[in-house]
C-alpha cells in the first residue's frame, strides 16, 4: 500500500470522478441488467481513464461474470463458507455494501461494521516485515532478507512470529507478504519486500510465510497482484494513467502468478489488487486478473482488496472483481448502493463480496473472541500491547541466515580475537534521529522509518514495507560488545571518506548501503561516495572486510578485485538485530550459508535496458512491454552468456562441501514417466492454488552432500531444471528445489531429497490455457549456484 508521494506519484488521497464519467458511462449505456452485467466487462470498461489508442498490446480481455466463491476447496473451507452465506443472508443491501468499503478507525484500513448483527469492522495494518509505526513491536528482516536464507522452515518461522504480533495487537489482516514487485527492473524501489526475483524461491517463501502468518489466526494479503514491476508512473497522476504492464500470457504465469499460487495453496484470505494497470486495464478493475486468474483459474475464495486509493472506477471494479475498497468508500458506498439497485451490480455480486469478506474472517475463526485493536495512532493514549515475546531470537538467527558472503580470501574471517579493529563508514551506527518526522497517517513514528543512505545503518528500507524497530542493535554496537570481552580496542570514523589510518589495525571493517523506497525507484546500483570510501580504506588496510547492507542489488565491481579487500559481505536488511547477526558471522559462532537471491552484475548495463531502468516517460498513456519475456535477472545472464560478478545462489562457507551419486527419477507415486499424462485431468476441480495435480509430485531428485571442511557448516543445495526447449524458447535452467542441508560436523554426509511437482517441470500452454508437461528430455542439475553445478541427470518425459 501507499502512504508516500513524489514528484511521480501524486494520486490525491482522494480522487473523485463526476457519476456516469469516462468508463463508467461507456458500462451503462446499455438497458437491461444482465446486459449491463457483462457491458462492466465489455473492453472498453477495461481500460483505464484515458481512452487513449494502444500501441502495443490489446486491452486486457473481458472476463465475466465474476465467478462466486464457494468454499469448494477443502472442509474447512466449505464450513467458512456454510457460516458467511448464512450471515449474508440476514444482510441488506446497504449492510452488504457498508463492509465493502474502508472507514475511519484506529487501523491503517478498518472495514465498516455491522452492528445489528455483530459484525466487528475488521482492522488492517501493514507491513510485510513488521507491524508499522507502532510501539513495541518488532522489526523482522525484509522479505528479500528472508529469501537468501533459502531456508523453508525460517521462512516458516518467520510468519509465524509475524503473525502472533498482529494477532497480538489485534490486526485481523496483515499486509503482506510480497511476491509483486518480483524484481524484474534491477533498480526497482520496492523489489526488496519480496522474497526475489526468482518464482520458485519467492513462492517457497511466500507459501510458507503465508502458512505461518494464518496459524497465528490472521488473515495473510499476498500483494501485489499483479506485475507492479517499478514504482515510476506506477499510479495515475495528473500527468495521465498509471503505467500499463503489457506481459505475454506465458511470463505472466510462469513468473509473476507463479509465487502467488503457494501463498493461495496455503489458504491466503485475502489479495491485495496493484497500482498499475496491465494490458491498460487497471489491476483493481482488470477482469482477466481478478475474474480470469486468481478467482477461476486458481480457484481463490478469499476478497480482492484494492491497494490504498488504487480504486480507478465503480461498477467496472465491483464486475471485474474487486470486493473491497481501501481505505475509504473509494468510488462505492452509496454508489455502489444505488448501482446494486438499478441493476449495474447483480445482487449476486454485492453478496459474493460480501460473503467473500466473511469467509476468511471464518476461516481464521476470528469471530470467536477475537483481541480488539491495540493501535497507538496519536489520538490517544494508551498502555501499548508488547508482542514481541522472543523474536529477537528468531530476527537475529534470520539476520545471520540471510547474510552472504561472497569474498573471503586467506581466511580473513572468521576473526580470530582480532586485538584492534578500525570501524568506518555511515553504515556503521545508528542514524542520529530517525524518529524526527511524525507519519499523520498511520499515527505512529516517522513517515519512513527506512534510512537514506549516509543516514545511519540500513536494517529495513522506506514506504509502507518499513518496520519499525523497538530498537536497533548496530554493527558498530555488536562490534563494541565483541571487542570489549577480548580487551582489545577500537577506532571509527562515520563520516568521513578518507579516514585516518591506524597502521597496527588487524583489520578494517568499512559499513556502506544502498537504500531504495516505495514510490519511487533508484538511479543507480552503487554510489561514489561509499566506493570512494571503501577504496580510500583498502589503499592502506591489507585487511579491509566490506558489509553492504542494501535493498536490493549493489554492484561492487569498483573494488570487489583490489587485493587488500579480503572479505565482503552481502548482508541486506537483516532488522533490528542487525549488529549481533553480524558478529556472529565475523567471528564464526554461525557459519554463512546465506545465498545470493539476485545476479550481481559486473556492470549495470549487463542487466540490458529493459531489465534496469524503469520507464520513465511522460506519455500519458504510458507502457512497460516486458518485451524479455521469462528471461529475467539470472534467466537473461545464461541466455545471453554474460558473466556476472556474483550468480544467483551464490555464497561461501567457513567450509566446504562435495556432491555425489546426483540422480532423478519418476517418483514412486507415478511409477513410469511414459504415464505421465500431459495436462492435469479436466474432470478434477480446481481448488485455492490451481488445479490441485499441479502439486502433486511427479519426480525425485536425490544426492549426497557432505561437508570436507574443517568447521560445521549448513550448505544450500540447489536444484535446477531445463525444460524440453531450453535455451531456445525457455531458460536455460530454472530453481526448481533447494533443501538446507546440516549443520554438518567436518566428514558428515546426509542424503537429500529434491521433490518436483507437476507445476515445477511444467510450462504455460498458451493455446490450451493449461500448464503442460513437456515431452522430451528434461535436464536437471544439482549446484551450489545457479553456475556452480556439482551433478547432472535426465528426465525423458514421453
Ligand atoms: C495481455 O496481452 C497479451 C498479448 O495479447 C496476452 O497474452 C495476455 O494474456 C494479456 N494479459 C492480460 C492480463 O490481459
Ligand atoms: C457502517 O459502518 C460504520 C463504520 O463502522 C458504522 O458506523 C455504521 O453503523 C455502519 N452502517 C450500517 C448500516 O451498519
Ligand atoms: C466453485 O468455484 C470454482 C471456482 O470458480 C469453480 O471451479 C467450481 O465449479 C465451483 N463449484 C461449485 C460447486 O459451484
Ligand atoms: C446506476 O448507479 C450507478 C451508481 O450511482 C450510476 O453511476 C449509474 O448511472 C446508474 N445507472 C443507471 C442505468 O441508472
Ligand atoms: C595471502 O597470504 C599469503 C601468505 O601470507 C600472501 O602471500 C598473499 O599475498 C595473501 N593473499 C592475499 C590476496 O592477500
Ligand atoms: C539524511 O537524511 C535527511 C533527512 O531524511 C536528508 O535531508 C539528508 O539529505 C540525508 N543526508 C544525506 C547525506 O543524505
Ligand atoms: C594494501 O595495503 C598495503 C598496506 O598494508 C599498502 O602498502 C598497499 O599499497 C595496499 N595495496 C593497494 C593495491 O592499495
Ligand atoms: C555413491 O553410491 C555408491 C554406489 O551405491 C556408494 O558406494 C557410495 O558410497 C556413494 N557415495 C556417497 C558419497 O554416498
Ligand atoms: C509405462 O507406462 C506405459 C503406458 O502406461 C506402459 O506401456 C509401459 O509398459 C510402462 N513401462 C514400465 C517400465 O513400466
Amino acid at each position: 500500500m501507499d502512504l508516500l508521494k513524489s514528484a511521480f506519484d501524486m494520486l490525491p488521497r482522494r480522487r473523485r470522478r463526476s457519476p456516469g464519467s469516462g468508463s463508467e458511462q461507456a458500462v451503462l449505456s446499455t438497458k437491461t441488467a444482465a446486459a449491463l452485467l457483462c457491458a462492466a466487462c465489455s473492453p472498453h470498461a477495461q481500460t483505464g481513464s484515458g481512452g487513449s489508442e494502444l500501441p502495443y498490446y490489446g486491452r486486457s480481455p473481458p472476463f465475466c461474470p465474476s465467478p462466486p466463491g464457494n468454499g469448494s476447496t477443502n472442509a474447512r473451507w466449505a464450513l467458512a463458507y456454510g457460516h458467511a452465506r448464512d450471515l449474508v443472508a440476514l444482510m441488506t443491501v446497504d449492510e452488504k455494501v457498508n463492509i465493502t468499503r474502508g472507514w475511519p478507525g484506529p487501523c491503517v484500513g478498518n472495514t465498516g461494521e455491522v452492528p445489528r448483527l455483530g459484525i466487528p469492522a475488521l482492522c488492517f495494518a501493514d507491513g510485510p516485515s513488521g507491524i508499522r509505526g507502532q510501539e513495541f513491536v518488532s522489526a523482522f528482516p525484509a522479505g528479500i532478507h528472508v529469501a537468501a536464507t533459502f531456508d523453508r522452515d525460517l521462512m516458516y518461522r518467520y510468519g509465524q512470529a509475524l503473525g502472533s504480533e498482529y494477532y497480538g495487537k489485534g490486526i485481523n489482516v496483515a499486509l503482506g507478504p510480497v511476491a509483486g514487485p518480483l524484481g524484474r527492473v534491477a533498480r526497482g524501489g520496492r523489489n526488496w519486500e519480496g522474497l526475489s526475483n526468482d518464482p520458485y524461491l519467492a513462492g517457497a517463501g511466500m507459501g510458507a510465510i503465508t502458512r505461518g502468518i494464518q496459524e497465528a489466526g490472521v488473515i495473510a494479503t499476498p500483494k501485489h497482484w499483479l506485475l507492479n514491476e517499478q514504482e515510476f508512473r506506477r499510479r495515475w497522476t495528473p500527468m495521465g494513467d498509471a503505467i500499463s504492464a503489457n506481459v505475454d500470457d506465458r511470463t505472466l504465469h510462469e513468473l509473476y502468478a507463479f509465487p502467488f499460487m503457494d501463498a493461495l495453496r496455503e489458504g491466503a484470505g485475502a489479495v491485495m489488487c496493484s497500482y498499475q494497470r496491465a494490458n491498460h486495464s487497471y489491476a483493481c478493475q482488470n477482469s482477466k486478473l481478478l475474474n480470469g486468474i486468481l478467482k477461476t483459474e486458481l480457484g481463490f475464495e478469499g476478497f480482492v482488496v484494492s491497494d490504498w486509493d488504487g480504486q480507478m472506477s465503480g461498477v467496472a471494479s465491483a464486475n471485474a472483481g474487486l470486493d473491497l475498497v481501501m481505505p475509504n468508500a473509494g468510488f462505492w458506498g452509496d454508489s455502489l448502493l444505488q448501482a446494486v439497485h438499478n441493476g449495474s451490480v447483480s445482487d449476486e455480486r454485492i453478496s459474493d463480496m460480501a460473503t467473500r469478506i466473511l469467509a476468511p474472517w471464518y476461516y481464521l475463526r476470528q469471530e470467536n473472541a477475537y483481541p480488539p485493536p491495540a493501535i497507538f495512532n496519536n489520538l490517544q493514549q494508551h498502555f501499548p500491547v508488547d508482542v514481541q515475546g522472543d523474536h529477537a531470537k528468531l530476527i537475529e538467527e534470520i539476520g545471520a541466515a540471510g547474510t552472504v558472503l561472497v569474498k573471503n580470501v586467506n581466511n580473513t574471517l572468521p576473526f580470530k580475537k582480532p586485538k584492534f579493529l578500525c570501524v568506518y563508514g555511515y553504515d556503521a551506527t545508528v542514524k542520529a534521529n530517525p524518529w524526527q518526522n511524525r507519519d499523520r497517517y498511520s499515527g505512529g513514528y516517522d513517515e519512513n522509518f527506512g534510512w537514506n543512505t549516509f543516514n545511519g545503518t540500513l536494517v529495513t528500507a522506506g514506504g509502507s514495507g518499513g518496520s519499525t524497530p523497538p530498537y536497533v542493535v548496530s554493527p558498530f554496537q555488536a562490534l563494541q560488545e565483541r571487542v570489549t570481552k577480548d580487551r582489545g580496542i577500537l577506532r571509527w570514523d562515520f563520516y568521513s571518506d578518507k579516514p585516518t589510518p591506524y597502521v597496527n589495525a588487524d583489520a578494517c571493517l568499512v559499513f556502506i548501503n544502498a537504500y531504495a523506497s516505495e514510490s519511487f525507484d533508484r538511479t543507480s546500483l552503487t554510489d561514489e561516495f561509499s566506493d570512494r570510501l571503501v577504496l580510500n580504506v583498502a589503499s592502506w588496510c591489507a585487511k579491509t572486510i566490506v558489509v553492504i547492507h542494501s535493498a536490493g542489488i549493489r554492484t561492487v565491481s569498483a573494488w570487489i578485485t583490489h587485493p587488500n579487500i579480503t572479505a565482503t559481505l552481502f548482508a541486506g536488511l537483516p532488522g533490528q538485530e542487525s549488529g549481533h547477526s553480524l558478529t556472529s558471522l565475523l567471528y564464526g559462532e554461525t557459519n554463512p550459508s546465506g545465498r545470493l537471491p539476485y545476479t550481481v552484475a559486473l556492470a549495470e548495463a549487463d542487466y540490458g535496458a529493459n531489465l534496469l531502468n524503469s520507464t520513465v516517460s511522460f506519455d500519458p498513456n504510458p507502457d512497460q512491454d516486458f518485451t524479455e519475456g521469462l528471461f529475467i535477472d539470472y534467466r537473461h545472464f545464461d541466455r545471453h552468456q554474460i558473466t556476472p560478478q556474483f550468480e544467483f545462489g551464490f555464497g561461501l562457507s567457513y567450509t566446504t562441501f562435495a556432491y555425489a551419486n546426483f540422480s532423478v527419477s519418476v517418483s514412486a507415486v507415478q511409477h513410469n514417466a511414459t504415464n505421465l499424462a500431459e495436462f492435469p485431468d479436466d474432470n478434477v476441480r480446481v481448488v485455492q492454488g490451481g488445479h490441485p495435480a499441479l502439486w502433486e509430485v511427479v519426480a525425485l531428485a536425490r544426492c549426497v552432500v557432505a561437508n570436507t571442511g574443517e568447521v560445521d557448516g549448513a550448505e544450500i543445495a540447489q536444484l535446477y531444471v531445463g525444460v524440453p526447449g531450453a535455451g531456445v524458447d525457455s531458460p536455460v535452467r530454472q530453481l526448481r528445489g533447494f533443501v538446507k542441508v546440516g549443520p554438518l560436523v567436518p566428514g558428515q554426509g546426509r542424503e537429500v531429497v529434491f521433490e518436483l511437482t507437476r507445476r515445477d517441470l511444467s510450462v504455460w500452454d498458451v493455446v490450451a490455457q493449461k500448464w503442460r508437461l513437456r515431452r522430451g528430455v528434461y535436464r536437471v542439475w544439482v549446484g551450489a549456484s545457479s553456475r556452480d553445478l556439482r551433478g547432472e541427470g535426465e528426465l525423458v518425459v514421453g
